[in-house]
């Protein structure tokens, strides 16, 4: 176990501490709260390069420190990768002074400083959101380059026709003349549709199917690139991403 206490740069230039404490350390993966790390560890159960620490106050570098809780790894990161079931009713900003916003929703222990919401989703629309304070990839997935795929389900009145499909096929140009990039539209069943685009202007869901006369009454968007809400996350809770997602995440990124 190696003891640094040092600033150095991450990939964006930031001074970050290199060591950290192993009680905040746990704490970090969002398995355990600080108190629950605290315990566990002057239980005895963990350990570091192979040797038992039950100091919870003891520093280290997670990236070159291999850290096991009972024998099993832990797998450490940089940066928070947040996964938000997002309810209906609250801002996706970081803070606001008369409404609550989706950082209100995130438990005490997962937080960090620098976290935001990628991308917003109105205040009335639900589903996934992913928050993080790996401000590169943030950046990187809201770029009109890359063209993450994104995926609505939209509650309508009226019912998607073959001609829908078409005009959202070939890029439609909204009411005010903006110029959408070609979008998938499928009818899920009479009043409900899927829509899937690779692009993230103002209110454009609701926008594109009401040019379409197809006003919407409920949006809720379900996956977003290689990350998906899988139905076990109720609305209003938030969990850390599995690492084979922040991979695919990263991995998409070409990271
Ligand atoms: N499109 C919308 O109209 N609203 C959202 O919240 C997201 C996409």
């Amino acid at each position: 176990m190696r003891e640094q206490g040092r600033l150095c740069p991450d990939r964006e230039g930031k001074r970050v501490e290199k060591t950290l404490r192993l009680d905040k350390l746990l704490a970090d993966t969002g398995r355990w709260s600080r108190k629950e790390a605290r315990t566990l560890i002057r239980q005895g159960r963990l350990t570091a390069d192979g040797a038992v620490v039950r100091q919870p106050e003891n520093r280290v570098d997670p990236e070159t420190t291999a850290l096991a809780v009972d024998g099993a790894p832990v797998r450490w990161s940089r940066y928070a990768y947040l996964l938000m079931n997002k309810p209906a009713g609250v801002l996706t900003a970081t803070e606001d002074r008369h409404a609550p916003t989706v950082l209100a929703l995130v438990p005490e222990e997962l937080r960090r400083p620098g976290l935001a919401p990628v991308g917003r989703l109105d205040r009335d629309t639900t589903g996934l959101l992913l928050l993080t304070d790996d401000g590169a990839l943030n950046h990187a997935l809201l770029s009109p380059k890359r063209h993450v795929d994104k995926v609505y389900l939209a509650r309508i009145n009226g019912t998607v026709s073959r001609s829908d499909v078409d005009a959202f096929r070939a890029g439609l140009t909204l009411e005010d003349g903006t110029a959408c990039l070609p979008a998938e539209l499928e009818s899920v069943e009479p009043g409900l549709c899927r829509v899937t685009l690779r692009e993230g202007k103002f209110h454009q869901v609701k926008r594109m199917l009401a040019c379409r006369g197809l006003p919407v009454l409920s949006l809720r968007r379900v996956s977003m690139g290689p990350l998906t809400l899988d139905g076990t996350l109720p609305e209003g809770a938030v969990r850390p991403l599995e690492q084979s997602e922040i991979d695919a995440l990263l991995a998409l990124m070409g990271r």
